[in-house]
């Protein structure tokens, strides 16, 4: 009998978290078994991201380590799957030839043909979807492998059985100089909003109370058809209306398509949540251009003081790159400054990776030193942590609702000992709409379910609290 237990080790963004996870419930429906682990599999998958230098390495160095595995395997089948493997194709053979599989984001449905097919015939697979620019590629066009996408859900492959991402859009279009992503995940095309709706339904029904919505430059989602445009705001409003669903967010923003409409359709809906992630990527225009990005700063402000006046409470995230190609010490400033002044609740900081096929790497001297920008790196996470935790700080005495996700790490680990009255009560965490995680004490029984949380003390990323006995 051929082979079954698999196991996928997933780095890169939440799409690749939902990837492996759709993945998975694919494989478990052809009759493979999922491990925790690589202990004991037969197939091991790793899902890849290119953002990154780092990244990569990291996965190529993993994949060395196997090779002494395979070696005592030959059955056994090593998969390369996500970003890397639409980019760099053939490569990760030439580097791992001991891979058997490589197989693209937009293939993941055809993973357990593809396994079958490897174990039948004993020679390495590739299957990524057609280059950008190109058609005629062995799997079809992207257009073709969008249409076949309709996603398994099993809650037992969620990260919780109370939370799901949802894919609303593939790819994006958007070519920021330093970014590999447009030719990793390909044009950027919304799915039918009809689709969209019937997928969150059937996570209802199966338990699920909060979705986050996925797409690179998310709030520009818009479907047409014969009945007419979705936009983002529509969509909300659909998604909104569906029983069961008590919390829906949607990531990454791009800051350019947060329509007034858009941030109104936040503020009025009952069950979206007042949480963004509009990432600035830079603080001075000059760079914002290198980096092609399509506003001013002074643009991003705006819409910085829009957000805050018409969402009350609002929390805004954001991602940063510094030690981009040319970025003087006066440029780097402007990031610090405008970190100082929009009161992040957190920002993603990331030292420039140069990405052989962008736009940058192709016109730009990758000419900050690698000190200097760790050096930036460490002083603009600095300036960050000090107002998350002022941020937080301002939460305690306050009363927040929390939806809990279940026992906090300390407590699934038997670090702490059971605290409170009743043997089920243990130490649990949730978080509050604007996304900040809260610790407290209570039964196990409330996952999945929404609590009162009065904080009694804070730290810059976690508040703690007690439960009200109101909940
Ligand atoms: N679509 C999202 C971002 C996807 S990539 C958006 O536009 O907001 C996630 C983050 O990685 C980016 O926001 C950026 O800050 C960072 N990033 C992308 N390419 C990078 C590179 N070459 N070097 C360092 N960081 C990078
Ligand atoms: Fe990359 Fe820019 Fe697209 Fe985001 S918007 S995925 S940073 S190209
Ligand atoms: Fe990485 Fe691909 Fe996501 S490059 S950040 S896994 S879209």
């Amino acid at each position: 009998m051929a082979p079954k237990r698999f196991f996928i080790y997933t780095v890169g963004c939440q799409m690749n978290i939902l990837d492996s996870e759709l993945a998975a419930a694919a494989l478990a429906q052809a009759g493979y078994q999922p491990l925790k682990s690589a202990k004991g599999a037969d197939i091991i998958l790793f899902n890849t991201c290119s953002v990154r230098e780092h990244a990569e390495e990291k996965i190529y160095s993993a994949l060395g380590r196997l090779k002494h595995w395979k070696d005592s395997r030959p059955e056994g089948i090593v998969g390369v799957m996500g970003c890397m493997a639409q980019k760099d194709r053939e490569t990760v053979l030439k580097r791992a030839p001991h891979v058997d599989l490589v197989i693209g984001p937009g293939q993941i449905d055809r993973l357990p043909h593809l396994i079958a097919e490897i174990h039948k015939n004993q020679t390495p697979r590739i299957a990524v979807s057609a280059d950008r620019f190109h058609s005629g590629s062995e799997t079809g066009s992207v257009r073709e492998s969008f249409r076949r996408y309709d996603p398994i859900r099993l809650p037992e492959f969620r990260p919780s059985r109370y939370q799901a991402m949802v894919r609303i859009m593939f790819g994006c279009d958007k070519f920021c100089s330093y970014c590999i992503v447009p030719k990793t995940r390909g044009p950027e095309q919304s799915r039918p909003a009809d689709d969209i709706v019937r997928e969150i339904k059937t996570l209802a029904d199966s338990g699920c109370r909060e979705v986050m919505l996925l797409g690179q430059t998310v709030n520009s989602y818009c479907w047409k058809d014969a009945a007419g445009t979705v936009t983002m705001a529509d969509l909300l409003e659909r998604i909104n209306g569906i029983a069961g669903i008590e919390r829906i967010r949607f990531v990454s923003s791009y800051p350019t398509a947060m329509t007034d409409t858009l941030l109104e359709a936040v503020r009025d809906l009952e069950h979206v949540m007042p949480y963004l992630h509009v990432p600035a990527q830079h603080g001075a225009d000059s760079v914002l251009k290198r980096m092609r990005r399509r506003y001013t700063a002074a643009q991003y402000r705006e819409l910085v003081e829009r957000i805050y006046q018409t969402i009350p409470g609002a929390a805004i995230t954001s991602d940063f790159i510094v030690g981009f190609c040319g970025e003087t010490e006066e440029e780097f400033e402007q990031t610090v400054e405008l970190v100082r002044w929009a009161r992040f609740k957190n920002s993603f900081i990331f030292k420039y990776s140069q990405r052989p096929g962008t736009y940058a790497a192709k016109h730009y001297d990758d000419d900050v030193k690698e000190s200097e920008k760790r050096r930036r790196n460490n002083a603009l996470l600095d300036v960050q942590n000090a107002i998350s935790a002022e941020q937080s700080a301002r939460f305690v005495g306050q009363t927040v609702e929390v939806l809990v996700e279940g026992p906090s790490k300390t407590a699934k680990k038997g670090v702490l000992p059971l605290v409170g009255a009743s043997s089920c009560q243990t130490q649990l965490t949730g978080r509050t709409p604007c996304d900040r995680i809260v610790v407290f004490d209570g039964p196990t029984s409330l996952t999945g379910t929404l609590a009162r949380v009065r904080i009694t003390e804070s730290a810059p990323f976690t508040l703690f609290g007690s439960l009200q006995s109101d909940s």
